[in-house]
């Protein structure tokens, strides 16, 4: 298959921006640049690309796919489109599946469903500890040479310093990241949103930040004397930002990430949106939020990660305190990384950083868009500004806090790995997502 993108802003962070054409033949770029378009006149298939971006595919280093276990939620499939229509080229999913991918059989049997469902690449996660008890190590080399990229417990933590401590010699020692869901239960336990004036009245036992920070703090000072690399997910506090730029400013290898969620909604929108604000960490305070948005623009938040975490409507529905955790995010980060830009938080060539190069540098993936490469690639429009409607996802699941919120810019075409995973001409059966020139 030839495949020519013609006349984007090529923005590859690092390399000066070019207007251009990516000529594609079976997969592998053949020609880029000012004038690529006449290397290749039998194009099989042309996207006009005027007035669009094209970046170096964007990655999710932090999702939940739900398979094995709880397909009605999301199958690595349904994961997989999600993703592709929100722009990624590659998602990173969560050990926390029924079974724990706690062993080489799972991460197999998780990229064969990945290599069946034929889109974005799906780098597992693996567990740190079997049956993500906190107690045992899983056997780091085995999941590594099995295709597991990093380690983590997520959903918990690694509540004792001793294994904690071990994971990182042991993930050190097999060069894998280890990525820590910084959460002390002893402040959380029974916990269900932020502890503040929102949960107050509401009547909803909260969680402090301490809850967060704590480990977070925990977690750095073992990161400092062990020199294995550590990642913070979800960041959602101004305390655990702070602890983060000291420790990077003494050369501690830790990275972090934060969700969109947490750079757009506070605890005060919880009564308003119900469960579909409920998750671990939950929405913190206003002056959270603005911590969050600081660090992104000062680097000590390397990565945008959605977090995407999908649960069923009947979960959902019950009373906030039985409610499981979690919102999903594929379809609508890419949406709101552009309304990031738009406020001023990022510029464009930083949201690459945060949305792509970044995240697949510490996932230790390749996204150069260079000629001999495979196309690996997203394609934007930043002036289609739609609405999120969740009844149009692809992701098996609709708990999202953005439902309705007009959003500026989406994917277009988007190619994974050489293959095409989205192509938006394609999809006729979706009027609200033809491109609408409002912003520009
Ligand atoms: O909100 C969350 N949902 N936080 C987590 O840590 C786990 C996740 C899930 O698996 O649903
Ligand atoms: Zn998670």
């Amino acid at each position: 298959m030839r495949i020519l993108i013609r006349g984007a802003r090529i923005l590859d962070p690092g390399r000066k921006d070019t207007v251009g054409d990516v000529a594609i033949s079976d997969g592998v770029i053949t020609a880029m640049g000012p004038g690529a378009a006449e290397a290749m006149p039998d194009a099989e298939r042309v996207v006009d690309a005027a007035e669009c971006l094209l970046v170096p595919g964007l990655v999710d280093m932090h999702v939940h796919l739900r398979e094995p276990g709880q397909e009605h939620k999301e199958t690595i499939a349904s994961g997989c489109r999600a993703a592709a229509r929100g722009g990624f080229t590659a998602v990173c999913p969560m050990p926390n599946t029924d079974p724990p991918n706690d062993s080489p059989e799972v991460t197999d049997y998780i990229l064969q469903r990945a290599t069946a469902a034929n889109g974005v690449r799906v780098l597992p996660v693996a567990a740190i500890t079997k049956g993500l008890a906190g107690e045992v190590l899983t056997d780091f080399g085995a999941l590594k040479a099995h295709g597991a990229v990093a380690v983590s417990d997520d959903g918990q933590p690694v509540s004792s310093g001793a294994v904690m401590q071990q994971a990182l010699e042991t993930a050190r020692d097999h060069g894998l990241l280890v990525i820590s869901h910084s959460e002390d239960l002893s402040f959380s336990a029974g916990g269900h949103m932020n502890a503040g004036t929102a949960s107050r009245r509401m009547g909803v036992a909260g969680v402090p930040n301490a809850a967060e920070f704590v480990m977070v703090a925990r977690d750095i000072s073992l990161c400092e004397i062990t020199g294995a690399r550590l990642h913070i997910a979800h960041v959602s506090t101004q305390q655990s930002v702070l602890a983060i730029r000291k420790a990077k400013e003494r050369g501690v290898p830790v990275s972090a990430e934060t969700a969109p969620h947490y750079l757009f909604l506070t605890d005060q929108d919880v009564e308003k949106l119900g469960t579909d604000a409920k998750m671990s960490p939950p929405l913190r305070s206003e002056a959270d939020r603005m911590a969050l948005r600081e660090a992104l623009t000062d680097g000590t938040i390397d990565a945008i990660a959605t977090d995407h975490a999908p649960h069923s409507p009947d979960e959902k529905a019950l009373p906030f305190e039985q409610a499981p955790n979690g919102v999903i995010g594929l379809e609508t980060s890419l949406g709101l990384g552009l309304q990031l830009v738009r406020e001023g938080v990022l510029d464009m060539a930083q949201l690459v950083e945060k949305m792509s190069c970044s995240p697949a540098g510490l996932v230790g993936i390749d996204r150069r868009l260079a000629v001999g490469a495979p196309a690996d690639l997203t394609v934007i429009d930043p002036a289609a500004s739609w609405t999120v409607r969740p009844e149009l996802f692809a992701s098996r699941s609709r708990n999202t806090p953005f439902a309705g919120w007009r959003l500026p810019g989406r994917a277009v075409f988007t190619m994974a790995a050489g293959r095409v995973v989205f192509d938006a001409a394609m999809e006729n059966d979706d009027p609200e997502h033809k491109t609408e020139k409002q912003y520009g």
